[in-house]
């Protein structure tokens, strides 16, 4: 019972040392503690990171929505578990309890299975943050249905490449989305990705926005009639420990998107023990993360970490900036909120705003601030820390990835001193190690290298769907035995973790993360292009902006730049999103190549970042003439 609640420093040290000495033994109490099975486990953990094979609590039987609802029934069943903000501040809360959750789920599940979802089925989610968003992940996990919720910003190309990667027989979505001033046609976006989507057989669609749809006979269907005539209850499917629980597209250094797969137990084992830990939830809290259910964020701390805890979840339909840039402060006022997460780029946005909007309200109910999804800057953090916590509130900078399921390295509040821009130590049964250019580990403090995880922890991915092969390239080839994150990282003197940001081919651009990869895929198809590369470059708000060097070609010569460069994103808003417009874009005359073809980055992003004073190493260019002409011409 002990070590589900850690509440001093000393205490830290303790159960981190346990935790890694003997993880499974660790993960087993605290599996056997917190959870309800249907079975126990035969083996808490195989693992083989060669294959890669991992699997946790191999064996047991159990439904995740028995752990996030049933169980809390009898003791909570009239405490709010979604709390729901609408976009609109003049519209009602509402405030869902337990019961009436589990009653939604259970009919909502019923109606998935009348439409002929099965276990084991892929389901597509395409909501707004409205409550049926968190219904609809738990209906398919109540009939074990593997979701697959794609982030409703999503271009229809976008939502079709994911829909087919993996084969999904079912969308839910809604007539439409308000989003701040406007309303946005989701419908319509189905409707034109379900064109190159034949094996979708069936399409719930929610009521939002009272818009006008066009419902195709036999495959389109409104959810709330359904419901209303569904059951009240569904029993839950009794699921293997190891069946995938979800699907979550990421982007990747090569153009497809990667289709992560979590499983059920452990997933919810460690997703559950951080949600509890890192933001020091006690019951009676009432808990905001201000992401978008359609990332990880969303999937792990609005939805199965709280749940699993029994607390009380805000689900936030609306922008930071409508009515005005008061809006954060004000829900935090009128609903007491007792943990505030959110993402850097949103702090960027509200600090350059007047200090009025959060003066004027009173924040006095926050314990914990957390940021997440890209590095927090020295500035933004003192903001936050300032102005949002009166300095009272300590700041947990969570370091994680959809790809590990839950937080990582993070400040536990009240327990870890915090360090502006310092992740600072690993959770709970995570061993990191930073390894250099050989592939050997880097030992001692005052250090820095490539961020990896030596040992498996309950919720690390499984495998991309489809395609596992790709899974062990990119995860588990770059170092022996060891799990490669992708991201570079410091150890400081005292054994603090900084991460300095991505070394492979991903820029995180407003938390999102994007690939270089089908950007440039997207330009490349631009009639006038012949070829593109994109770097990242700092932006005050955005974290990191993209600059496009793109090469014409002949024919594309004679033509208008400027309208080149708004054809140019309208592309890539028609195939990935708006998310991955670029801010700045060069028409160049070549791209600064390696003798084996290879684009040499490096020094387009010193361009791009207006930081040309020393390029480095250019002697194994190609054509070392055209970054001269680049420069010459840059933006
Ligand atoms: C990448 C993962 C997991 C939540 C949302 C993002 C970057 C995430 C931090 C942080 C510095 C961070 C990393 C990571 N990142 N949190 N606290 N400090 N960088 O999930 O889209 O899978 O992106 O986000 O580069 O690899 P994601």
């Amino acid at each position: 019972m002990s070590n589900y609640h850690i509440k001093h420093l000393e205490e830290y040290y303790q159960v981190y040392r346990k935790s890694v000495r003997n993880p499974e033994s660790f993960w087993e109490e605290m599996a056997e503690e917190h959870f309800v099975w249907r079975r126990r486990w035969d083996n808490v953990l195989t693992w083989d990171f060669e294959k890669p094979e991992i699997k946790w609590f191999e064996g047991a039987k159990l439904n995740i929505t028995e752990n996030c609802l049933d169980r809390h029934l009898p003791t909570r069943g009239e405490k709010t578990a979604i709390l729901f903000e609408p976009n609109d501040p003049k519209e009602a809360a509402q405030h869902i309890t337990y019961r009436q959750l589990h009653e939604k789920v259970c009919r909502m599940a019923n109606v998935f299975l009348e439409q002929g979802i099965k276990k084991g089925d892929r389901v597509c989610i395409y909501l707004p943050m409205i409550p049926e968003l968190a219904v609809s992940l738990l209906a398919c996990a109540r009939i074990g249905a593997i979701h697959s919720v794609v982030f409703a910003g999503f271009s229809s190309n976008a939502l079709a490449t994911r829909i087919n990667d993996s084969d999904c027989k079912m969308v839910i979505t809604s007539d439409g989305s308000y989003r701040g001033g406007k309303t946005i046609d989701l419908k319509s976006i189905v409707d034109k990705a379900l064109e190159d989507c034949p094996g979708v057989t069936s399409v719930l669609v929610v009521n939002r926005i009272n818009g006008k749809v066009t419902m195709k006979e036999g495959r389109d269907h409104w959810l709330q009639p359904l419901m209303d005539d569904a059951y009240a209850d569904c029993v839950a499917e009794v699921m293997d420990a190891e069946d995938p629980l979800f699907i979550l597209y990421t982007s990747g250094s090569t153009g497809k998107p990667k289709g992560m797969v979590h499983t059920i137990a452990g997933y919810m084992v460690y997703t559950a023990y951080t949600f509890k830990n890192v933001f020091q939830y006690r019951e009676g809290d009432i808990f905001w993360c201000t992401a978008d259910i359609g990332w990880i964020t969303g999937h792990s701390y609005i939805v199965y970490g709280p749940l699993a805890n029994g607390a009380t979840t805000v689900m936030f339909e609306g922008v930071p900036s409508h009515p005005d840039y008061g809006r954060f402060w004000q829900v935090v006022e009128k609903h007491k909120i007792t943990q505030f997460y959110t993402a850097p780029t949103a702090i960027r946005a509200l600090a350059k705003e007047n200090l009025d909007y959060v003066e004027k309200y009173d924040l006095s109910s926050l314990k914990v601030l957390g940021s997440v999804g890209e590095p927090i800057n020295e500035e933004a953090w003192h903001w936050y820390n300032n102005n949002v916590g009166k300095n009272m509130s300590p700041i947990v900078d969570t370091w994680w990835q959809t790809e590990t399921g839950g937080i990582m390295i993070t400040p536990i509040p009240y327990v870890t001193p915090t360090t502006p821009t310092y992740a600072t130590l690993p959770f709970i049964g995570i061993q990191p190690a930073l390894m250099d250019g050989e592939g050997k580990e880097i030992k001692g403090n005052q250090v820095s290298g490539r961020l990896c995880i030596k040992y498996p922890w309950p919720s690390v991915a499984r495998t991309i769907w489809g395609d596992h092969q790709r899974f062990k390239d990119t995860y588990f080839s770059a170092f022996k035995d060891m799990y490669f994150t992708g991201d570079g990282a410091l150890r400081d003197a005292v054994g603090y973790y900084r991460i300095t940001g991505r070394v492979d081919d991903v820029i995180i651009v407003s938390g999102h993360n994007l690939g270089t990869a089908p950007i440039e895929d997207s330009i490349n198809e631009h009639p006038a292009v012949a070829e593109s590369a994109i770097v990242g470059f700092p932006h005050d708000v955005k974290g990191n902006a993209l600059y496009g060097f793109v090469i014409l070609k002949e024919t594309g010569e004679g033509r208008d730049r400027d309208n080149l460069r708004r054809e140019i994103n309208q592309q890539i808003t028609e195939h990935i999103g708006p998310i991955a417009k670029l801010d700045k874009i060069q028409f160049v005359p070549g791209l600064p190549k390696t003798r084996s073809g290879k684009i040499m980055r490096r020094i387009l992003r010193k361009i791009a970042s207006n930081d040309t004073s020393n390029l480095g190493d250019t002697s194994t260019l190609l054509n070392p003439e055209v970054v001269q002409q680049i420069m010459d011409e840059v933006l």
